[in-house]
């Protein structure tokens, strides 16, 4: 049974984020969201708030779990035993980073693979920190995340 994993910060998910994870789930039959939880970057939402968004929203998809990962992506990868990492690309500025990102992470573990998924072109421009910016000055989220993001999002900003 191929086992996948999808790594990123998810601060917030977004809808783009669930239309790769809907996409892989599609091709894969086990997909496992992995929060990155990096003690030295600074996150809108705790690694808790982050993974219990995420559970909330696949809780009735039996074949999408969600976990943290500290460290470096293919020592977790390999500890899990999965040879396939899952990342989307938007526009064309995604490129240069994911790029960059698998070829190291190629170099790093060459038995680990990454997969790239198109996001589809209503989300392609969506990303977590517009979002958060335009919450922030109290804008219409509605059409980025789901709305227990948009609840979140407008808690968060609110209490400050
Ligand atoms: O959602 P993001 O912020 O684009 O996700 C980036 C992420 C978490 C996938 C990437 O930063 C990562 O894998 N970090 C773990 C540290 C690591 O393995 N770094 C070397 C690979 S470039």
């Amino acid at each position: 049974m191929k086992h996948v994993v999808y790594p990123g910060s998810f601060d917030p998910i977004t809808l783009g984020h669930i239309n790769i994870i809907e996409r892989a789930a599609k091709i894969f039959p086990k997909v496992t969201i992995s929060v990155i939880e990096n003690p030295s970057k600074k996150t809108t939402f705790s690694i808790q708030e982050r993974i219990e968004m995420i559970k909330e929203i696949f809780k009735n998809r039996p074949n999408i779990d969600t976990e943290y990962f500290q460290g470096l992506l293919m020592d977790y990868a390999e500890e899990k035993g999965v040879d396939t990492i899952i990342r989307g690309l938007r526009a064309f500025s995604d490129f240069d980073f994911e790029f960059q990102m698998a070829l190291t992470n190629r170099e790093l573990n060459p038995k680990i693979d990454t997969v790239f998924l198109m996001t589809d072109v209503k989300r392609a421009y969506v990303s977590s920190s517009i979002v958060k910016e335009v919450a922030l000055l109290n804008g219409d989220v509605s059409s980025f995340v789901p709305k227990l993001v948009e609840t979140a999002l407008q808690k968060k900003f609110i209490k400050g």
